[in-house]
C-alpha cells in the first residue's frame, strides 16, 4: 500500500482537568479516501481534526503528515489542508462574505483576479453567489456553514477535513454540501468527514471509523463496520431507513 498521508501513532490528549478527549489513536489515512469518522457527541471527533492540522497539541503521541512530523511540515500542511471548523464563528474573520472566503487564497499568495475567480466559483457551489456584500455575522446559521465550506474550497486543498459539516443545515444547504463532496471526490481529493448524521452521507464513504471515548472502536468498508455496530457506540445505524448503504445519500 502507498505512504500514508497521515499518520497518528498513539495519541493521547489529557486535560489538566483529567478528563481524556484521546485514549491512545493509532490511525493511517491515504490520499484520495472518503472516510468518515463517526461518533456520539464528546467522542473526541474534533480533538483528533484539529491535532490533525496542528491546531491542538497533543499531550502523548505523534502525528505524520506525508512521512513528516508536523513541526517539520507546517508550510505545505497550511496549503494542501483545509479544515471546516464545527464552530463556524471562530472561523469567519471577513467584514463580508466575498471578503471571508478570499483570505484564504489571498494567504497563498495569488493574484487579485485569480481569487475573483476562485471566490465567485466557491460562494456559487454553495448558493451564496448572491449574498457576496453582506456581513457574516448577518448569515443565519445555515449560511455560515456555508460560507465556511465556500472559504476552505477556495484554497483549493487536495485535502478537506470537514467537521459536522451538515449542522444547522436545511434540505437544500445539506444537498450543496454534498454536491462539493461529491465534486471533490470526483477530482480525487481526501476528504476527511466527521459526523454522526450517516443516512446524509455514507453513501460516498470508501471506509468507516467509530469512534467512543476517545478509542476507534472500530474502521473498515462502511457496510461491514455497520454490520458489527453495536449500541454502546452511540452510533446509529442509517440503514433503520436506508435499505442500503449506497442509498444513504441526500443527495438524487
Ligand atoms: N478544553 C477542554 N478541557 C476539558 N475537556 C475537554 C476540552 N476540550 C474538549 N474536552 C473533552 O474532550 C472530549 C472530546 O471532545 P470533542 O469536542 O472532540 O468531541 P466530539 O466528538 O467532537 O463531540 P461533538 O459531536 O459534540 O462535536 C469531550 O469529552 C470534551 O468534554
Ligand atoms: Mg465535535
Amino acid at each position: 500500500m502507498a505512504n500514508p498521508l497521515f499518520s497518528v501513532k498513539n495519541l493521547v490528549k489529557v486535560f489538566p482537568n483529567g478528563n481524556r478527549g484521546i485514549s491512545g489513536i493509532d490511525l493511517d489515512l491515504y490520499t484520495g479516501e472518503c472516510v468518515i469518522i463517526a461518533g456520539a457527541n464528546g467522542s473526541g471527533k474534533t480533538l483528533l481534526a484539529e491535532m490533525l492540522l496542528g491546531l491542538t497539541d497533543p499531550t502523548e503521541g505523534e502525528i505524520r503528515f506525508q512521512g513528516l512530523p508536523l513541526d517539520d511540515t507546517e508550510a505545505v500542511l497550511r496549503r494542501e489542508a483545509g479544515l471546516v471548523f464545527q464552530d463556524t464563528d471562530a472561523q469567519i474573520i471577513g467584514e463580508t462574505v466575498v471578503e471571508d472566503v478570499g483570505f484564504g487564497p489571498k494567504n497563498l499568495g495569488f493574484f487579485k483576479e485569480e481569487i475573483r475567480r476562485r471566490v465567485e466559483a466557491a460562494l456559487t457551489a454553495v448558493g451564496l453567489a448572491d449574498k457576496g456584500d453582506y456581513p457574516p455575522r448577518r448569515l443565519s446559521g445555515g449560511e455560515k456553514r456555508r460560507l465556511v465550506v465556500a472559504g476552505v474550497l477556495a484554497m483549493g486543498c487536495e485535502t478537506m477535513i470537514l467537521d459536522e459539516p451538515f449542522a444547522n443545515l436545511d434540505w437544500p444547504g445539506v444537498v450543496q454540501v454534498l454536491r462539493v463532496i461529491r465534486d471533490l471526490k470526483q477530482a480525487g481529493k481526501t476528504l476527511i468527514i466527521l459526523t454522526h448524521e450517516l443516512e446524509k452521507v455514507l453513501a460516498f464513504a470508501d471506509r468507516l471509523i467509530i469512534l467512543t471515548q476517545g478509542l476507534i472502536r472500530d474502521d473498515g468498508p462502511p457496510e461491514e463496520v455497520l454490520n458489527r455496530l453495536q449500541d454502546t457506540y452511540g452510533v446509529r445505524d442509517p440503514r433503520f431507513s436506508y435499505a442500503r448503504v449506497e442509498d444513504c445519500t441526500w443527495l438524487d
